[in-house]
């Protein structure tokens, strides 16, 4: 990484940065509503969608609630639904390699659909990895 590279994503880690460049609690539902509208029409992403409540309100709100708290911003997820471990939130889940590639095919193209700085959707790329791979329960 370049020294500049190493400033930028240090400065991202400070404070609530992250949360503020997404555009706060807007950005967050922007970023969900995009992902799952995304899910909605992807066919990969077919079988991932059905595992899904019909109703993808919820679930919507849901991400965006949690990205405002992994952003580095208010836990808004917490407030109204309580402590969240995303492995086992996922666990009856059976989420093998092709699931994951397909939720992040689904991130990959609601990022792009942000309106934020080419460099900070990579750094939210590469943080998203990593709950993936450990979401990840089954090859
Ligand atoms: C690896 C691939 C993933 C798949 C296939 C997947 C799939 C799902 C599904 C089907 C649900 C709804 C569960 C239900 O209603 O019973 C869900 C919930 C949720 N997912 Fe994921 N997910 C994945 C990765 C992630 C990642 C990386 C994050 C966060 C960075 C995340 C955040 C959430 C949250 C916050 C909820 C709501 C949890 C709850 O309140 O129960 N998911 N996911």
């Amino acid at each position: 990484m370049t020294q500049d590279i190493e400033e930028l994503y240090e400065y991202y880690r400070e404070g609530d940065h992250q949360y503020q460049i997404a555009g706060g609690e807007e950005g967050c539902y922007k970023l969900a509503n995009d992902f799952y509208d995304v899910m909605e029409k992807l066919s990969e992403a077919r079988k991932i969608l059905f595992m899904h409540p019909g109703d993808l309100t919820e679930s919507r709100e849901k991400l965006a609630r949690f990205l405002a708290g992994y952003m580095n911003g208010p836990e808004l997820y917490e407030e109204k639904y309580g402590p969240l471990a995303l492995g086992p939130a996922h666990s009856h889940l059976a989420i093998g390699r092709a699931e994951k590639e397909a939720w992040l095919k689904c991130m990959d193209q609601a990022l792009a659909m942000q309106d934020w700085p080419e460099e900070f959707k990579i750094f939210m790329r590469m943080r998203l990895q990593t709950p993936a791979d450990r979401i990840q329960n089954r090859p």
